[in-house]
């Protein structure tokens, strides 16, 4: 069987903040899966921050290799097999793998996860049973874990990786304080996701806010934005913190975006407090997946975890969705449908996105 259908690749390279013309749409070419391999039809696929990274034409300041324009945007996507000559995956199986921005994808099977029925339905397998789920699994075992009593401060709490953070520092016995912007974003934090307290990024009382949620200040930063608003938790970080950074969105965009010189104060905070900072990735770290699997499924089942899906329709609304990311007003996991959807589940709550 061969199918034909559309992909989405980088048209040039973006410079500060993205724009939907980055990119562009074109025919995908029939494809067939050889031997070994299985053919996938993309049902959703995901929309991540990190790709900012990926399509920049000097990544993280050139630690990585630069994509060449009219390669295929990468990342996590679910989709059915409709054709399979690999012994492990067959027909009809639901799967979730980087598959890309397109509507078929051939795979070898290499970082396949088949979606796990008990974390909802196929879309939930890019949010809690995916790449954002992931991360903050690996994140907080890379941190040693959470012990009980401890509290760690996350920003960018009502992302899709900070929405699965809160459940599983609660679920260990300690107590998360999410930063977020807006008083919607910190309701959600407090009423659904987990957390004890919020902070409003946006309000003139942050500080003071962070000052009530953390009178003893946080063990744990687990920092998905960098940014000016590292110097800003710096005084709430107990002694011998640990910053933990899991990403830097705010800085995806360019790096005049950090603004003044804050190291000094970092600096000062790492010898006067025994602050320590180190960064962790999700990638390579497969061998956790049926540790990861089995908590999340835990915490599906008590009713602990519920990450609202906003879901855009139509392969075209990608790049949209992508630049939508950077001041997006929701909470939660944004993805886009690209193909019928087959089934929902009572663990898959999909909330239209209103835009
Ligand atoms: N280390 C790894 O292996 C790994 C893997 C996947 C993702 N990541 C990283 O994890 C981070 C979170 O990803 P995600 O999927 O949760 O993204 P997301 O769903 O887009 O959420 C990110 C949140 O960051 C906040 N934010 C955005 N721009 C900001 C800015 N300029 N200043 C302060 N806050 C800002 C927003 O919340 P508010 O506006 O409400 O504050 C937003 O809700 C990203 O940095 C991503 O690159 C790391």
């Amino acid at each position: 069987m061969t199918q034909e259908g559309q992909r989405v690749v980088l048209r040039r390279h973006p410079i500060g903040a993205l724009r939907p013309e980055d990119f562009s749409i074109e025919a995908q070419s029939a494809l067939a899966p050889g031997e070994g391999e299985f053919l996938v039809r993309t049902l959703f696929v995901s929309v991540d921050p990190m790709l900012r990274i990926f399509i920049d034409s000097a990544p993280l300041g050139g630690t990585f290799p630069a994509m060449p324009p009219g390669t295929t945007i990468p990342g996590p996507a679910v989709g059915e097999i409709i054709e399979s000559r690999h012994p492990n995956f067959h027909s009809g199986e639901f799967v979730e793998g980087r598959f890309g921005w397109q509507n078929f994808a051939v795979s070898n099977g290499a970082g396949v996860n088949k979606v796990n029925r008990a974390l909802g339905g196929p879309a939930n397998a890019l949010s809690i049973g995916g790449l954002p789920g992931f991360t903050a699994y690996v994140g907080l075992r890379s941190a040693g874990g959470v012990k009980p009593g401890q509290t760690v401060l996350v920003s960018g709490a009502a992302g899709a990786v900070g929405s699965v953070v809160g459940p599983l520092v609660q679920a260990a016995g300690g107590r998360a304080v999410g930063i977020a912007a807006g008083a919607a974003k910190c309701a959600y934090l407090v009423e659904k996701a987990g957390y004890a307290a919020a902070a409003d990024r946006t309000a003139e009382d942050f500080t003071a806010q962070l000052a009530r949620a953390l009178p003893n200040g946080a063990d744990l930063y687990f920092d998905n934005v960098g940014g000016p608003m590292l110097p800003r938790v710096l005084p709430f970080l107990a002694r011998g913190a640990l910053i933990l950074i899991c990403g830097l969105m705010d800085q995806y965009q360019g790096e005049d975006r950090s603004g003044p010189d804050h190291l000094p104060a970092l600096l000062r905070a790492v010898m006067g407090k025994g602050v320590r900072l180190q960064s962790f990735t999700q990638a390579g770290q497969q061998a956790l997946r049926p540790a990861f699997e089995a908590e999340m499924a835990a915490l599906v089942a008590a009713g602990k975890i519920d990450v609202p899906l906003h879901v855009e329709e139509g392969i075209e609304r990608l790049p949209y969705a992508l630049c939508g990311l950077f001041d997006k007003a929701v909470a939660g996991k944004v993805l886009v449908r690209v193909a019928a959807p087959v089934e929902t589940t009572t663990h898959s709550r999909i909330v239209e996105e209103t835009s």
